[in-house]
C-alpha cells in the first residue's frame, strides 16, 4: 500500500520502553524546548504577533524578508543567502532534492543523527557512512569518507548527536578538500561554551570557501516563540518552529 520510501519497522527501542516505565525520571534526552522550563517574554511575543497580523500579506518563498534580514544581521552575512525552512527536516529534504536524483547517496559519519537515515530514505537517497573514531575524543577523519560517483553530499553535524563532538577546523578542512558540497548541520552549535578557536562553528564557511568547488548549505534552528495565549510551562505542548537554512 505504501511506497518502498515509506516501509519502516520501527518497534520502540529500549530507551523509548525505559521512558514508558518511568514517567517521571529526568530525561536527559529531552530537546523541546518548550518542556524544558524556558521562561519565554510571552507579553512581548503576543505583541509582536499582533503587529505582524496587521502588517500586509507579503510571502515570499524564501522567508519574510525582514525576518531574513534580522537573521542576516545577527549571522554576519546576506539576508539574499539566508532561506528560511519551517525545520531542519524540511531544510534537509529541500537540500536532498536539489542535490540528488533517486539513487545518488550522501556520506555522513556515525554514530550519525538517527533520523538522517529516514530524511534520505524519504528523498530515495542512500546514507553512505564512515565510523568515527573515539581516542580521547571523538574523531572524525574525512579520508574515510566513503565517496563515489554517485555522492552528492557530505553531511556534517557539528556539534554531532548523539556523540555531542564538535568537527574541529582542521576535520573541516580535511572534508572541505574532498570536494563534494557540504551540509552542516549546527542546531546545537550554540551550545559550544568552550568558545574553542579549534572548534568555532563557522568553520565550514572559510573552509568552503577555499574548497574549489565551494559549495555548502549550513542547517541551523532557531526555537520560535510558543504559541500567542500560551501563558505557562504547562500549556507550552506546541512545538518549536522558525528553523532556518543558510
Ligand atoms: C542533529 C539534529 N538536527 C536537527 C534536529 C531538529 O530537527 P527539526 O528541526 O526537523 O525538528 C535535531 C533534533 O534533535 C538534531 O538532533
Amino acid at each position: 500500500m505504501f511506497s518502498r520510501r515509506a516501509q519502516w519497522n520501527a518497534p520502540p527501542n529500549r530507551l523509548a520502553l525505559a521512558r514508558a516505565r518511568h514517567p517521571h525520571a529526568l530525561d536527559l534526552t529531552e530537546s523541546n524546548p518548550t518542556r524544558a522550563g524556558i521562561h519565554y517574554p510571552l507579553d512581548e511575543i503576543s505583541e509582536a504577533f499582533a503587529r505582524a497580523a496587521r502588517a500586509p500579506y507579503e510571502p515570499d518563498p524564501r522567508g519574510i524578508r525582514s525576518a531574513r534580514e534580522t537573521l542576516a544581521e545577527h549571522l554576519g552575512c546576506d539576508a539574499e543567502d539566508l532561506l528560511i525552512t519551517a525545520s531542519t527536516s524540511e531544510a534537509y529534504s529541500f537540500l536532498f532534492k536539489l542535490l540528488t536524483d533517486p539513487g545518488d547517496n550522501v556520506v555522513t559519519a556515525i554514530p550519525a543523527y538517527p533520523l538522517l537515515e529516514h530524511l534520505a530514505q524519504m528523498e530515495q537517497v542512500e546514507q553512505r557512512t564512515f565510523a568515527m573514531e573515539f581516542h580521547k575524543r571523538w574523531e572524525l577523519d574525512a579520508a574515510r569518507m566513503p565517496i563515489d560517483d554517485r555522492t552528492r553530499a557530505a553531511i556534517v553535524v557539528n556539534p554531532n548527536n548523539p556523540t555531542g563532538s564538535y568537527v574541529t577546523r582542521p576535520e573541516q578542512d580535511a572534508i572541505a578538500a574532498r570536494g563534494v558540497p557540504i551540509i552542516s548541520d549546527e542546531v546545537f552549535v550554540d551550545f559550544d561554551f568552550s568558545r574553542s578557536s579549534d572548534t568555532r562553528p563557522s568553520l565550514v564557511i572559510p573552509s568552503v570557501a577555499r574548497n574549489p568547488g565551494g559549495r555548502a548549505a549550513r542547517v541551523k534552528s532557531v526555537p520560535a516563540p510558543p504559541r500567542p495565549g500560551c501563558d505557562g510551562p504547562a500549556s507550552r505542548g506546541t512545538r518549536a518552529g522558525g528553523r532556518r537554512a543558510t
